[in-house]
């Protein structure tokens, strides 16, 4: 959909529906004309709006404007957080598409805390992912929204507002390919389409490049803990490099991202139950998330080098997979004595975070997982885990997530908790029993970090929705991660 910022006079714009926020403290706003306001007064004082925070009123054919309608959107009487804006502009957004509107005006609110580029940049991100269907395997998908476009209305004129409606409709865009990444089934998405999807994003893209290591290269380099999981597989593992260059490579090395694909864990010989194992199609979600936030990187320009790694396995249970019990060397150098094969992410990352500290030597590197069910436990769908050897990075991401509405919590990562991880028969096992799940998978990844800075995602609880008609892939956290690099530039 299209996206656009403009300062027409109010009476001369034509749109299928008008977006007004309304506080029940201030005066309705000043931008409208006389007739309109009356029309609206009425509108109240007939007891149809009260302007309560999250009440949505249509009221048709408003007069002293040239549109067909007024979505009026009631914001209480306090100021908005930035959350409350946020799930504001999504129950609007979910109701414009709904509705028979094809363009749409929305009159940017002065009144409200948050700086009207934010709002540009954040609304067109909201409203460009509510359009979102996955369709692709229905044989009747139901009819698309007729919404085609929505443009800010301010009274000046502004050009950080031009800029930042295609920031947002980027970000957009990156979540949107996570999302359908997320989504496809796991018969369709395996490893070796997510390199094909790697390989379309460099065709789409000068900047980009690609470079696959198969399976086999990965086992004869040293990648005995990746090689581990993914043997367990009929379908080929896959580490897919891609890298951006945006900016001409420093001494200083490119920031790199890495994910977790693992197109689908059945947890391996240490099956996991079959309620809800479909699930586990998500275990994606990372390497989702990176092939998300690297397109949303691509389509910005942004001036940046970046790295991108994707470990992709498919954890099964087979005559030649993992059994615990196991012990394998890790590119590190370092072994690992596999005590339960459903604790495989961490295998397929460790050895995916020493590549790229060995062939690209970033100076930062974030890694994001589905990795841990205690991380549910622990924050639920609010809030993705975020783990760091240095605390400006943290700060960093949580600052991004803040700025985006896709938060996360930091959570510690103290020497006391490493012990968990001693193995009576190798450097280290790859489980650290009941307690502190989430952290423990961190101090096992912590290990493979040493003299950069490193920061892990734990998205097990954002990645997705789970369960009944709204279950689907969430595209989180490519805002965290988009906002944190544009923050960088
Ligand atoms: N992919 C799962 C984590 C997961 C489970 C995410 C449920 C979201 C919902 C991961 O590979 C896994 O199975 N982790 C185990 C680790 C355990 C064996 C130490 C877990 O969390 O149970
Ligand atoms: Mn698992
Ligand atoms: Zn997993």
């Amino acid at each position: 959909m299209d996206f656009a910022v403009s300062n027409r006079p109010l009476e001369k714009s034509k749109a299928d529906a008008l977006i007004v926020l309304l506080s029940k403290k201030s005066d309705l706003p000043e931008a409208l004309p006389d007739s309109t306001r009356e029309h609206i007064s009425q509108f109240m004082k007939a007891g149809d709006f009260s302007a309560s925070k999250g009440q949505l009123g249509w009221l048709h054919a408003p007069q002293g404007i040239n549109a067909a309608r007024l979505l009026l959107v009631g914001t209480g009487d306090s100021p908005l957080s930035d959350h409350s804006w946020l799930s504001l502009v999504q129950k609007t957004a979910k109701a414009l598409t709904a509705a028979p509107v094809k363009q749409a005006l929305w009159l940017l609110d002065d009144a409200q805390p948050q700086a009207l580029e934010w709002q540009v940049r954040e609304g067109t991100r909201v409203v460009e992912e509510s359009t979102y269907r996955f369709d692709a395997y229905r044989s009747n998908p139901a009819p698309a929204s007729k919404l085609a476009k929505l443009t800010f209305w301010h009274a000046e004129k502004d050009a950080a507002l031009a800029k930042a409606h295609k920031t947002g409709k980027a970000v957009a865009v990156g979540v949107n390919l996570a999302r359908d990444l997320g989504n496809l089934p796991p018969n369709d998405c395996f490893p070796e389409y997510l390199s094909g999807v790697a390989r379309d994003l460099a065709k789409d893209y000068e900047k980009l490049t690609v470079k696959v290591l198969s399976q086999a290269q990965a086992e004869k380099m040293g990648m005995g803990a990746f090689h581990a999981v993914a043997k367990g597989s009929e379908r080929q593992g896959q580490i897919i490099v891609m890298e951006y260059k945006g900016a001409k490579p420093t001494k200083q090395g490119p920031v790199a991202l890495v994910g977790k694909g693992i197109t689908f864990d059945t947890g391996g010989i240490s099956l996991k139950p079959g309620a809800t194992m479909d699930e586990m199609k998500y275990d994606m979600g990372g390497a989702a998330s990176v092939f998300g936030s690297v397109k949303t990187v691509c389509e910005l320009g942004l001036p940046i080098h970046l790295v991108a790694v994707v470990a992709a396995a498919e954890n099964m249970p087979d005559g030649r997979a993992a059994r615990p019990g196991d012990i394998v060397k890790t590119l590190s150098g370092q072994t690992v004595e596999i005590l339960n094969t459903d604790a495989e992410g961490r295998l397929v990352l460790c050895d995916a975070l020493t590549y790229v500290q060995q062939k690209h030597k970033p100076h930062t590197v974030i890694d994001i997982a589905t990795l841990t069910g205690a991380c549910v436990v622990a924050l639920g769908a609010h809030a993705q885990a975020v783990y760091a050897n240095d605390d400006a990075l943290s700060e960093a991401l949580l600052t991004a997530g803040k700025e985006t509405g896709d938060r996360g919590w930091p959570m510690p990562l103290w020497d006391e908790y490493q012990s968990q991880l001693d193995s009576p028969f190798a450097d280290m096992q790859n489980i650290g029993g009941p307690k502190a799940g989430s952290i423990t998978a961190a101090c096992f990844l912590s290990r493979f970090t040493k003299d950069v800075k490193w920061a892990h995602l734990d998205i097990a609880g954002t990645a997705w929705v789970s369960g009944g008609m709204s279950k689907g892939a969430t595209g989180r956290p490519v805002p965290m991660l988009t906002r944190y690099l544009m923050n960088q530039c």
